[in-house]
């Protein structure tokens, strides 16, 4: 999927491309090398999510990666960073924050605890911000986008692999969206081929989930944004790919 991503950046004539990576590694965590694969087709900074230390080797990148960052509530222990700082294409300085949602998550730190002193941070380091949300409830994401309207360029929500229809510039000029959708197969459940979910769900049982395959689209969002941070559109992406026999 990452050979899109050129073509992609061309023709929405984008500055910066921020790819949520957290499932790159058949559909739970990622590895040193997707990670490098993603940087390296373009992606300027990938974030991630509850899955960040699923693989094996990924803590030790995470430590000495600038462009791949981890929620920043992640716990004191947890090694990686929360914080990006970029360049676009263009010259603007993008600070980009990863955080993980309270509600229906093991979240060792409350984002809600930290999100004031990290935006500080950010705003002090660069003009646009762009924050990944990584959470379960929907409230809590809109509340999320509500808080920081004004301070932060964007606040847009994955985890939950189904694009939202609210993609929208708040009133202080902040981009908000509750989940940007899924690259990936979406003939499926959230990603996994139908018959794990259903056994799981209809008996109760543990099953090995596996990867699907059909009807894969790539989705997030597109925002635009003055050199003071502020959002003037923000927009839907959707796009159906046609993969090789
Ligand atoms: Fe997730």
């Amino acid at each position: 999927m990452e050979e899109n991503l050129p073509a992609l950046r061309e023709r929405f004539d984008a500055d910066l491309a921020i790819v949520n990576g957290e499932n790159a590694a058949d559909g739970a965590g990622i590895t040193a090398k997707l990670a490098d694969k993603l940087l390296a087709a373009g992606a300027d900074v990938v974030t991630l999510g509850n899955h960040t230390y699923r693989r094996g080797g990924i803590a030790s990148y995470l430590a000495a990666s600038e462009r791949v960052i981890r929620p920043a509530n992640s716990g004191a222990e947890a090694p990686g960073h929360g914080l990006a700082v970029v360049e676009a294409r263009n010259g603007v300085r993008v600070a980009v924050l990863n955080l993980l949602g309270q509600l229906f998550l093991p979240t060792p730190v409350s984002p809600w605890e930290m999100v004031d002193a990290l935006v500080d941070e950010a705003r002090a380091a660069a003009p646009v911000v762009f924050l990944d949300f990584h959470a379960e409830a929907t409230s809590e994401k809109v509340a999320m986008a509500t808080w920081l309207d004004g301070r932060v360029t964007a606040v847009v929500g994955t985890h939950t692999h189904v694009q939202t229809s609210d993609a929208r510039v708040l009133r202080g000029g902040t981009a908000a969206i509750t989940d940007a959708g899924m690259t990936g197969p979406h003939d499926s459940v959230i990603g996994s081929r139908p018959d794990g979910p259903l056994r799981r769900f209809t008996t109760g049982l543990p099953v090995r989930l596996e990867v699907a395959s059909g009807d894969v689209r790539i989705e997030g969002v597109l925002v635009e944004c003055g050199s003071d941070g502020r959002a003037s559109t923000c927009e839907l992406v959707r796009i159906h790919v046609e993969l090789p026999a």
